[in-house]
């Protein structure tokens, strides 16, 4: 036998030093939650070790995100109240602007101290701002009309980053969303700010405990917006979409149940691609674990390799701080 494909696994430095992937801090991501009118962070049930933020304890995750040194935070607000078209999103002074200008003052002190600071990322979206929870604005029918929603996003985007934010990330998979909000950003003067697609956003069960995290209103589903599970093709081609309206950066999620449609998202474009390890995905490692039927550090950190090996440079995941910490480690 010449091949002997064991030789190389022969000791941890041999593996070590042959490891086609390695994940690094700089590669996560963590979504926060930000909640108005709160006093103490609130615990999310269906996702232990996740809270609801005050916008006090969100400084602090920052602050921890900035000395973990990974790569940013995706911000989510929590209003006290909503309506039909979210108008707290585009508020100035709406609690998801409010935690961007946080995060955004809490990295440029980073910075100031001669560390990195971090990417501040807005979810441009309505689901958590409209009262029927719905990502857009409903028509008389009733159902979500795509074009009134478009103003909206613009609306939202403009808002975040005068609020601060570096990245602002439409995830409500309206067709246009990406041309509309680059044109809103340059005719407001921030040709610099990014837009990270949702590119292929699919109608996923695995976002059950994000619905609890934002306090979401939704009765119903989202598929006349989001994919279906089946379609790998689709994905492409809303993939391919959001590059041609300017996309900065494009994400696939949830994570590990596309991992194919991430590897040929990543295969065809050539900005950074993103994916998202979603409030279901890390729910089921947390509660496995927590009966002791799996190894919780072991399963978190093969879940991050696998979804950075199917092609994803960048990974949003809930365990980005935890993570970090492992891999220095
Ligand atoms: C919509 C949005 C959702 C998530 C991120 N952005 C929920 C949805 O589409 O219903 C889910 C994230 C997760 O499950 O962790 N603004």
């Amino acid at each position: 036998m010449i091949d002997r494909p064991r030789r190389l696994r022969t000791t941890p430095a041999m593996r070590r030093m042959v490891a086609e992937t390695r994940l690094h801090p700089a590669d996560l991501v963590l979504p926060l939650f930000v909640r108005e009118d709160l006093d103490a962070p609130q615990p999310i049930t269906s996702m232990p070790g996740q809270v609801q933020h005050t916008e006090a304890t969100l400084a602090d995750a920052v602050r921890a995100a900035c000395a973990a040194g990974i790569a940013g935070v995706m911000l989510f607000g929590i209003p006290a109240h909503k309506d039909a078209t979210g108008s707290a999103g585009d508020d100035p002074d709406g609690i998801l602007n409010r935690g961007v200008r946080i995060a955004r003052r809490v990295s440029d002190e980073a910075v100031a101290a001669g560390g990195t600071g971090v990417v501040v990322m807005a979810d441009t979206c309505l689901d958590e701002f409209t009262d029927h929870g719905h990502c857009g604005v409903l028509d008389d029918a009733g159902r979500v009309d795509n074009d009134a929603t478009l103003d909206r996003y613009a609306a939202l985007a403009v808002a975040q980053t005068r609020a601060g934010a570096d990245v602002v990330a439409p995830s409500g998979m309206m067709d246009g969303q990406v041309a509309v909000i680059r044109e809103a950003l340059d005719a407001a003067g921030f040709t610099d700010v990014s837009i990270l697609a949702y590119s292929a956003k699919y109608a996923s069960a695995f976002y059950g405990p994000f619905r609890e995290a934002v306090d979401s209103s939704l009765t119903g589903d989202r598929r006349t917006y989001q994919m279906d599970a089946g379609n790998g093709r689709e994905g492409l081609r809303e993939a391919d979409l959001d590059l041609a309206e300017g996309a900065d950066l494009v994400m696939v999620k949830p994570a590990g149940s596309y991992l194919d449609v991430l590897a040929d998202v990543a295969a065809r474009s050539d900005v950074p691609v993103a994916a998202y390890q979603v409030s279901g995905e890390y729910a089921m490692i947390e509660a496995a674990a927590a009966h002791g039927w799996i190894d919780r550090r072991s399963a978190v950190l093969e879940s991050l390799v696998g979804i950075r090996r199917a092609g994803a440079s960048i990974v949003l995941t809930y365990w980005a701080l935890e993570a970090a910490d492992w891999i220095r480690a």
